[in-house]
């Protein structure tokens, strides 16, 4: 099938009721992917956005894409090409080798430690933070941390679904976008 827009995305997007846990409704994106017309289109909106954010902020220039572990890395590196900004993962812990900094933080299902390497961004950069999904807000709240202890700025923290009733942004501080909402 052919996908024109990105209401026939949403569409795409499988739900599945207590996966990986109980009360959980999970959002499954990867049958987007299954769709080389479904991945352009959802790859064209995030760019448009991302570039019309900064024009609205006075065209101001993004040197970094933050991409959070592991499905934030199948978007990060694409908007950072198109924004010719450069790419730096932020990872669950133990994963990223050398110097690194680490912030511990509750997600929609259990605990976990994020990790950036402490070189990848430098002071007084300007960060866009990309990820497939706001539930709770608890990881993105974390590379927010990180990018700040590193001296730098979270410009927008953009993401491809917000699932709206968890109020993720309520835990975030910089300016959210969102491609797609769930109530
Ligand atoms: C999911 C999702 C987000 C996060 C959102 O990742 O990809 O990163 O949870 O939840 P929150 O807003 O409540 O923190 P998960 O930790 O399941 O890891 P994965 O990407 O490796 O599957
Ligand atoms: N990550 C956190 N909550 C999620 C959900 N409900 N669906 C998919 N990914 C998630």
């Amino acid at each position: 099938e052919e996908i024109r827009d990105i209401e026939q995305v949403k569409e795409l997007i499988k739900s599945y009721p207590d996966f990986p846990s109980e009360g959980v409704l999970f959002r499954d994106i990867f049958p987007i992917f299954q769709n080389p017309s479904a991945l352009d289109c959802l790859l064209n909106n995030l760019v448009e956005q991302a570039l019309e954010f900064a024009k609205k902020q006075g065209s101001i220039k993004i040197d970094a894409v933050v991409g959070l572990d592991a499905r934030g890395f199948l978007f990060g590196p694409t908007l950072a090409l198109k924004l010719q900004a450069k790419f730096v993962p932020v990872r669950k812990v133990g994963k990223l080798p050398g110097q690194t900094i680490k912030f511990t933080y509750v997600k929609e299902y259990g605990q976990d430690v994020m990790e950036i390497q402490a070189d990848a961004i430098l002071k007084d950069e300007k960060v866009l933070i990309v990820d497939d999904l706001l539930a709770t807000g608890g990881t993105c709240s974390a590379a927010e941390n990180l990018v700040s202890q590193l001296g730098a700025t979270v410009v927008l923290n953009q993401f491809v679904i917000e699932l709206s009733d968890l109020k993720g942004r309520d835990l975030l501080t910089a300016p959210i976008y969102s491609i797609l909402s769930f109530g």
